[in-house]
This record gives structure tokens, C-alpha cells and sequence, in this order.
């Protein structure tokens, strides 16, 4: 005979010098801050938040650390092959970026083994865990084939739950000079190869890739698909993209660098989130977009990696939250907000992203008193453990502060 199942064992994380919950209705100010605080989690969610001294099963000692909930990087291409490092570099000595450069990317890509591919995501994916992520969306977009995409997004699930389908991402040589011809084998049969795997759509709407209707009619057959939406817009110069995501009600408009006043006023009259992708920005020398003047006029933001060969080829998050600060008028509050709540919010998900009773537990410590040393820092690792939906086994060992139980 089998008994009443046994509750999960609870974990306590004590002695939280500030908490950060992401939450304002938890605390104080834009981030719900809670100082001395404790955190009781169990069965992979939050349970309890609250002043330090909480008990449970297991105690992990914070030793007055900052905690706060894991990044949830919203925008990211970790499914390819190959390296683009001599890219980087001519750019780095004055060449412009393009969009080309993906087809280089795409080339290695179809070339790669399934275990290649799959191997150096899980490297990507463990990478960007060390550097506290803990929610990741995941493109495909290298493929550009049915077979191809489906593949990448195969694998990508086996990472997150949160995947995109990106077919619309540029024209492969095989479609060259035949952009229509190659946005119908998107809405056909590469759609329907794609779909089991992929939670959402995105298309890159960009002079160099593709226009303002052949977006729309992408997007429109991934609604009827049944998949959400998002949308590359405004990168590289001006366009429709902005005013597209928002006509079709996307999620998130991704980079957001080239905005104008009526862009401006679409995104914060509209619930799709303005997502910045300030390593890009970098990485391509391209202008920082004013996210200052985005935020003032009430539009959600959030800020991501991008992780890809070309344009972007991080996956720190603190990374992305110093570089907002520093350069896109965003303050420390704002920008670790959008790396969570907002975050969150480019992709419905209302588990991720804070600490409250109820959330995944996903936490990080932070080798710091407060989350300002993740700009007043730059470049330093100071990730000291993180929780993954109550997991507190990262890099493969135990996380060296748990300490015994009761
Ligand atoms: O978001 N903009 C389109 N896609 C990526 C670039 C990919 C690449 O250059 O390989 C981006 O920047």
C-alpha cells in the first residue's frame, strides 16, 4: 500500500542582504526591493517570500548577497554552425554591417551534424546560465529550408519552451531574385514543418531582407497557425516595422534603434513590447536606440542578448543591462526590470521574471550588496549562484552555499 504522496522538500534562501522581486506591489520602488530578506521555494516555485529567518527542508545562506529573479533573455539565433569572427573584426576596422552575413551563417548551418548543432547550443545555453538567464527564447532562422528549420528548432526545444520560427530571417541564394516565391515556401510548406516545434513566429523587416507586406503575410500565416508573434524592426535605418508589430499585435518589436515620434507613440499605446538588444547595437557600431524616450512615454520595454554569429555573439545579460544604462538613458532599475518583468512580458509569461509566491523559482545570487554592481561593475562575473525552477544544481555540482536543513 502506498501512502499520501510526500510534499516536496522546501529550500529557504536566507540571509538576502536585497531582495529584488521585480514585483512593485512586493516591496519598494520600481523593483519591489526587500532588504533582509528570505525566500522559501519547493516543487520548483516560489512559495514564500519574506523576512530573513523563514525555515525549511534545506537552507541556502545568501551571506547578505543581492538576489533577484533569473534574466529572461527574450531574443536570441543559438541554433547555427560556423564562427564569424573575421565579420566582427572588418567591422570592427570600418565596414558596415549587413544583413548578408546570415547566409554565411545559414551555409554552415544546413552543413552541421545534428550533434554539432545540438552541442554547441547546450554550450550557448549553459554559457548564458553562468551568466544568470534562466528563461531563453530560441530562433531558428539558419536553416531556411523546411527540413533545415524544423531541424533547428528541434533542437532549440530541447532547450526552452519559448521558440520561434524565423524562416522570414533573409532570402537564401536558391531564391535569389524570387523574394515572393520564397515568402510562399515560408507560409507553406516550411510553416508546416515548423509549427510542432515553435511557439512563435518572427520575420526580419528590414531593407536587405524583407518588406512591410511580405512581413504581414508571414505573420498573418503563423496566426493562422496558431503561433504568437514578433517582429525584427527598425535595426539597421527607418521603416515600417514598428508600426507592423503593433498593427498585428505582436508580442515584441525587436531592436527598436530607429524610432520615430509616431513609433513611439504606436509602442505605448499598444501592449507590444519595445525589446532592445543594446549588444547588437555594439557589436555592429550602429547608433543606441534613446530608450529614455521610449519608457517616458509608457511603452513596455525589455532588453535581450540577440546571441548570434553575426551581429551579436554574447549571451550576458548583465552585459546587455550595463550597456543600457550607460548608453541608452535607461536607469539601473529600469534596466534590470526589463531584463525580467519585461523580459517576461515579450513573452506572455506571467511565471518568469519575478519573485513572488507562485513564480518559478528562478533566482540568481549575486556576488554583490546590490544590483547597481551589475553596471557600477562591467565585465566582472559576479553571478555567484543561480536557481533554476528550484534547480540548484548549475554547472553540473552543487551550488557550494547550501548549507543543512532545520
Ligand atoms: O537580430 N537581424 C536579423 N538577425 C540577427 C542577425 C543575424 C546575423 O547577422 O547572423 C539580428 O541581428
Amino acid at each position: 500500500m502506498t501512502g499520501p504522496a510526500e510534499p516536496p522538500s522546501a529550500t529557504v534562501v536566507d540571509n538576502i542582504g536585497l531582495l529584488v522581486t521585480s514585483d512593485p506591489a512586493l516591496g519598494d520602488g520600481p523593483l519591489g526591493l526587500v532588504r533582509n530578506a528570505s525566500v522559501v521555494f519547493a516543487g520548483g516555485r516560489i512559495v514564500a517570500v519574506g523576512p530573513a529567518g523563514q525555515v525549511a527542508d534545506r537552507r541556502i545562506d545568501a551571506g547578505g548577497r543581492c538576489v533577484l529573479p533569473g534574466f529572461v533573455d527574450s531574443h536570441t539565433h543559438l541554433v547555427f554552425a560556423g564562427d564569424r569572427g573575421d565579420e566582427f573584426a572588418a567591422r570592427m576596422a570600418g565596414r558596415p554591417y549587413e544583413a548578408g552575413g546570415i547566409r554565411v551563417s545559414m551555409a554552415a548551418t544546413r552543413a552541421a551534424a545534428d550533434g554539432d548543432l545540438r552541442a554547441s547550443t547546450a554550450r550557448l545555453r549553459h554559457e548564458a546560465r553562468r551568466a544568470g538567464t534562466t528563461t531563453v527564447e530560441i530562433k531558428s532562422g539558419y536553416g531556411l529550408t523546411a527540413a533545415d528549420e524544423a531541424r533547428c528548432l528541434e533542437v532549440a526545444s530541447a532547450f526552452t519552451e519559448e521558440t520561434t520560427f524565423l524562416g522570414a530571417h533573409v532570402v537564401p541564394p536558391e531564391f535569389e531574385g524570387r523574394p515572393d516565391d520564397y515568402v510562399a515556401e515560408v507560409c507553406g510548406p516550411m510553416l508546416a514543418a515548423a509549427v510542432p516545434h515553435a511557439r512563435w513566429i518572427d520575420a526580419f523587416c528590414e531593407v536587405g531582407a524583407f518588406d512591410a507586406d511580405q512581413c504581414r503575410t508571414v505573420l498573418a500565416a503563423g496566426r493562422a497557425a496558431g503561433l504568437g508573434l514578433r517582429l525584427h524592426a527598425n535595426q539597421l535605418g527607418h521603416g515600417p516595422g514598428v508600426q507592423l508589430a503593433v498593427e498585428m499585435g505582436c508580442a515584441s518589436a525587436d531592436h527598436c534603434t530607429y524610432l520615430s515620434d509616431a513609433d513611439v507613440a504606436a509602442l505605448a499605446g499598444s501592449d507590444t513590447v519595445a525589446t532592445f538588444l543594446p549588444a547588437t547595437d555594439f557589436s555592429t557600431r550602429q547608433p543606441y536606440p534613446d530608450a529614455r524616450r521610449v519608457i517616458d512615454a509608457g511603452a513596455t520595454v525589455a532588453i535581450a542578448t540577440n546571441c548570434n554569429p553575426g551581429s551579436s555573439f554574447t549571451t550576458s545579460m548583465p552585459f546587455c543591462i550595463a550597456l543600457a544604462v550607460r548608453d541608452m538613458g535607461m536607469t539601473a532599475e529600469e534596466a534590470v526590470r526589463a531584463a525580467t518583468a519585461g523580459g517576461a512580458a515579450a513573452l506572455w509569461r506571467d511565471d518568469v521574471g519575478g519573485i513572488r509566491p507562485g513564480a518559478r523559482a528562478d533566482l540568481i545570487i549575486l556576488d554583490a550588496p546590490s544590483y547597481t554592481h551589475l553596471v557600477y561593475r562591467p565585465g566582472v562575473p559576479l553571478i555567484h549562484d543561480v536557481v533554476q525552477a528550484g534547480d540548484l544544481a548549475v554547472d553540473g555540482g552543487r551550488i557550494p552555499s547550501v548549507e543543512s536543513g532545520r
